[in-house]
């Protein structure tokens, strides 16, 4: 396999395991074990003194096949795949982290990663402190002497802030910690956490991998050291194991990743653009446009826009409410990163755990919406969207 393959063909033939049957598409392995040829066999396996598999839940074909593509496209040396993006942040957070140790993270999260570090590490004696990410003053200040691991989203969910991945990951240099970025937002197309000089990344491969609303998936990405001295122990003792039916529906899904990616964003480029002009909206974010307020850090970290744009409607949730309900094509819905078109409204879904204080420095008011752009035909979304904005009361 040529490394030097770009994206889009990385993504087609990356990591390809052909069995002896030479078939077209990756073959499923539903397996639970191997078996071996003798006793001697098997015990080399156990000692690592020959390669190959031992038990799914260690790891098995079909899996390593997606493991293998979605490392040539992040530039990884190692990857375990997750049966969520919620198996694969918690694994990647806490597999490195013990009692007296401390995090440093974004507090701008989808909730149930705020939920890992602000609830549930507590628990186990690990500190974590919030910050607001977009200032690297506020990362330093927050940095002790037992900080272990700095966590971020960029952009985020669903306000679309963004945080200086290598500005933060040169502060995690200086004391020894390592930098966690969920790149889900962004997509492996848009933006490469680990040559910003992140340390590890993870995906909910729930959203744009398989892109088409059919698996729960996740995948944590980083160097084969972190991974033999941190996340290989945890990961083959607590069992957050991907299907291997899973890694096939998203081997295929990202065989179309870069198609579909670009579509969304010219779908969300030009929806953002539309509703700027629209008397009833009052602000729109999205990391394609000139006004994002940190727009000089996007164009130094990210090679696209983004497939979700962020707006605040005037007339706040019962305006937010009367769009969403108005929308014909876009359908209403808290995932994300799918081929069909999604709108939500953070604040009575996603981020409805979060108190009015904490939603209020996040920037999410009643009145905001946050919409996934789909493959759809871009007319069509606008269109949709005068027709539905049309019904909205001033
Ligand atoms: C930014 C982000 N991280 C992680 C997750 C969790 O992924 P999953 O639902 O696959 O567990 C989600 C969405 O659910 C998300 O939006």
């Amino acid at each position: 396999m040529s490394k030097t393959w770009r994206p889009a063909t990385q993504l087609v033939h990356g990591g390809t395991l052909r069995s002896q049957y030479g078939e077209t598409s990756e073959a499923i392995y539903l397996t639970q074990g191997f078996v071996y040829d003798t006793s001697e066999a098997a015990e080399a396996r156990f000692k690592g003194e020959t390669e190959g598999f031992i038990y799914a839940r260690y790891g098995s074909p079909t899996n390593d096949m997606f493991e293998k593509r979605m490392c040539a496209l992040e530039g990884a040396e190692e990857a375990r795949s997750t049966a969520s993006g919620m198996a694969a942040v918690t694994a990647a957070i806490l597999c490195q982290v013990k009692a007296g140790d401390h995090i440093v993270a974004a507090r701008a999260l989808f909730g149930s990663c705020r939920w890992v570090v602000e609830t549930l590490a507590p628990k186990y004696g690990i500190e974590c402190t919030l910050v607001d990410g977009r200032n690297l003053e506020n990362w330093e200040k927050a940095i002790r002497p037992n900080t272990k691991v700095f966590f971020l989203e960029s952009p985020t969910n669903p306000t679309l802030e963004v945080v200086d991945i290598a500005g933060v990951a040169k502060l995690a240099n200086q004391i020894g910690a390592k930098v966690v970025v969920d790149n889900v937002f962004a997509t492996p197309i848009f933006q490469k956490p680990l040559e910003l000089g992140a340390h590890i990344v993870v995906y909910s491969a729930t959203k744009h991998i398989d892109g088409q609303g059919r698996s729960l998936g996740g995948v944590i990405l980083s160097d084969k050291q972190w991974v033999d001295e941190n996340l290989q122990d945890y990961y083959r003792h607590t069992g957050p194991a991907m299907s291997p039916f899973t890694a096939w529906t998203l081997l295929k899904g990202i065989e179309t990743l870069p198609l579909r990616v670009k579509q969304q964003t010219q779908n969300a480029a030009k929806i953002a653009d539309f509703l700027a002009e629209q008397g009833k909206v009052a602000k729109v974010i999205y990391p394609g446009r000139k006004d994002h307020p940190q727009a000089d850090i996007i164009a130094k970290q990210m090679t696209g826009g983004s497939t979700l744009v962020c707006f605040e409607l005037k007339g706040g949730k019962d305006a937010a409410f009367a769009l969403q309900n108005a929308l014909e094509i876009v359908k209403i819905s808290n995932n994300l990163g799918d081929s069909k078109s999604l709108i939500t409204h953070p604040a009575t879904t996603t981020h409805k755990n979060l108190t009015d204080e904490a939603r209020a420095e996040l920037g999410i008011s009643p009145g905001t919406v946050r919409l996934s752009a789909g493959i759809e035909d871009t007319d069509d979304l606008i269109e949709d969207f005068a027709q539905a904005l049309a019904k909205v009361s001033a």
